[in-house]
């Protein structure tokens, strides 16, 4: 007699992925005021995973905010202390890692996250970063006469390493919880099947 109790196996596209990930980390990058620490923290959520800020790592370690370590040991000192504590990170997957904007920049860093990690670029317009941006001091790059002109300045120079990243999510004026359902809706297509082709979610254009 064939047993009628058996119940169909319910998955979720998070299970799928979470079973896909393994031990990898998903990895956030883009410019300052793109949401990767907010967005991450709920995409973090939304996958029971370990939320991992890195801005907030570097500055545990040095025992420092970020903008008294420029001041006091300058920006390259920063950033090899930025690449050693996201080479740290990555160890500590599955996990939801938020990483600085201009970390991805560093070749090293890019390929360990290569190795280790899923890439979601969240792509944010000037406008956007600016609207964010504006009212924190939080930012030694952006202490210049022309905060604006220096984000287009960073775009221009950043966008075409940031479109290595494996997934581009747009981010934009959208409730949170959208953008956390595109990042889903991304990593489950290039994860576990799907429409791997496109790699691009939301108006990135
Ligand atoms: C930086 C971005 C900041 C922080 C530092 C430098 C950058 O992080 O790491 O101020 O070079 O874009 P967020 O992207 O989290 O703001």
């Amino acid at each position: 007699m064939s047993d009628t109790t058996s119940q169909p196996t319910v998955t979720s596209p998070e299970t799928e992925i979470l079973a896909a990930l393994g031990a990898r980390l998903i990895v956030l990058v883009g410019m300052m005021g793109a949401g990767k620490s907010t967005i991450g923290r709920r995409l973090a959520a939304r996958l029971r995973l370990q939320f991992l800020d890195a801005d907030s790592e570097i500055e545990a370690a040095a025992g420092m905010t970020i903008p008294e370590i420029f001041e006091v040991h300058g920006e390259q000192h920063f950033r090899d202390g930025e690449a050693r504590v996201i080479a740290r990170l990555l160890e500590s997957g599955p996990a939801v890692l938020a990483t600085g904007g201009g970390s991805f920049m560093r070749e090293e860093t890019r390929r360990r996250i290569g190795d280790k990690a899923v890439s979601i670029w969240l792509k944010a317009d000037t406008d956007i970063i600016m609207r964010r941006v504006r009212r924190r001091a939080d930012r030694p790059l952006l202490q210049t006469n022309d905060p604006a002109a220096t984000v287009n300045r960073l775009i221009a120079e950043r966008e075409p390493v940031y479109q290595k990243a494996d997934l581009i999510v747009a981010s934009r004026e959208v409730p949170h919880d959208k953008i956390v359902d595109e990042c889903v809706g991304a990593l489950h297509a290039r994860l576990c099947g799907g429409d791997s082709a496109n790699n691009s979610v939301g108006a990135t254009q």
